[in-house]
């Protein structure tokens, strides 16, 4: 008698316990089957209890038992069912709904132009290089013949890190590293950002980017350097378009010339871009001075070459007839998803 109402009170246990098992998850389903349903269960040990019941209560003791069983049966049940549902409505999306649009990136016009520079002077036996953005007072400035307190300094108006060190002010930088480290023939392409103190307008940003060129071996004349020079603006521009040396200065090239090309924009009958004159400049160019050549350890008299430096910010301004420097910085996604 004592055994039976024991076995009453534990079967009201269990069945309260069971009915407060929290299922949330497939994981937590799992644990509730091997809990209340396994071989090796609570219900199963009670079941197995059973023989030593009075016989005469063994009956309805055993009908309390399977009751519970069951209902534990049926909450695994429904949970099951459940689980399985969302299951299959995760895993079987409707084949036939429209896919989701992919949202395609564009190059920046300064990326596409700078690589089709490259490309350009590659195919000319140029090879790539770069040096670093933040530079000291030799690379930037004393090994291309600026001296200290030297009025030229002024051309480029220079953030300094401190005495020695500064943001680099163009690409002629990696000119002189390229000099110090490798032996002629050598043959570089060398485009990078450079950085400027100048007040932000539509024609000027306080940093932009250069594409620098350096050809070094014996016998280099200026008719390798327009030669060369040509061939880019052919490929770059067009044959239809015209293009003219001007004579220049650059602390770092005797002789020294600018490069104009016809403009683009009015195809040279004048226009605010070209300042009514027909044409715009692209480049700075010339023949290494020999100063340069032995400041960074090569004997002028056996060694010449030429250098050249473009800015890119130009160059994409021309070909994509865009009047404002400042769009290529602003991000706009309306300007930038243009160039493909
Ligand atoms: N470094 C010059 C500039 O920034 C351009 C240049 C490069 C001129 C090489 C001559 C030779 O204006």
């Amino acid at each position: 008698m004592k055994i039976c109402t024991n076995m009453k009170e534990r079967i009201e246990q269990l069945q309260k316990k069971i009915n407060q098992v929290k299922i949330d998850s497939k994981e937590t389903l799992e644990q509730f089957r091997i809990q209340w349903l396994s071989k090796k269960s609570e219900l199963q040990d009670l079941l197995s209890g059973i023989k030593n019941v009075v016989p005469k209560e063994r009956k309805s003791v055993g009908a309390l038992i399977n009751k519970l069983k069951e209902e534990a049966e049926e909450k695994f049940n429904n949970y099951k069912e459940k689980f399985k549902e969302t299951a299959q409505t995760q895993q079987l999306p409707d084949s036939y709904l429209p896919g989701q649009p992919i949202q395609l990136g564009s190059r920046h016009p300064l990326n596409l132009v700078a690589v089709q520079i490259n490309t350009i002077f590659q195919s000319l036996g140029f090879s790539l290089a770069d040096g670093p953005e933040i530079e000291d007072d030799w690379h930037n400035f004393s090994a291309l013949n600026f001296p200290p307190e030297h009025p030229a300094r002024d051309m480029q108006d220079t953030f300094f890190v401190d005495d020695e060190i500064a943001l680099r002010t163009h690409t002629s930088s990696v000119q002189v590293r390229l000099m110090e480290t490798q032996k002629p023939p050598m043959r570089y392409i060398m485009p990078g950002r450079v950085y400027r103190n100048e007040a932000i307008s539509a024609r000027a940003n306080c940093f932009f980017h250069q594409a620098e060129g350096l050809y070094i071996d014996k016998k280099v004349s200026f008719a390798d350097l327009k030669q060369v020079l040509f061939e880019f603006v052919r490929q770059m521009f067009g044959a239809e378009c015209k293009n003219r040396f001007r004579p220049s200065y650059f602390p770092f090239t005797e002789p020294s010339a600018e490069m104009d090309i016809s403009c683009f924009i009015c195809g040279g009958k004048g226009c605010p871009v070209c300042k009514q004159s027909g044409w715009v400049e692209i480049l700075g160019c010339g023949m290494v001075d020999p100063q340069v050549l032995s400041n960074s350890g090569h004997d002028p008299e056996t060694y010449s070459g030429y250098a050249f430096g473009m800015g890119i910010e130009r160059i994409t301004m021309l070909k994509y007839s865009i009047n404002d420097i400042r769009v290529f910085f602003d991000n706009d996604i309306r300007f930038l998803k243009q160039f493909i």
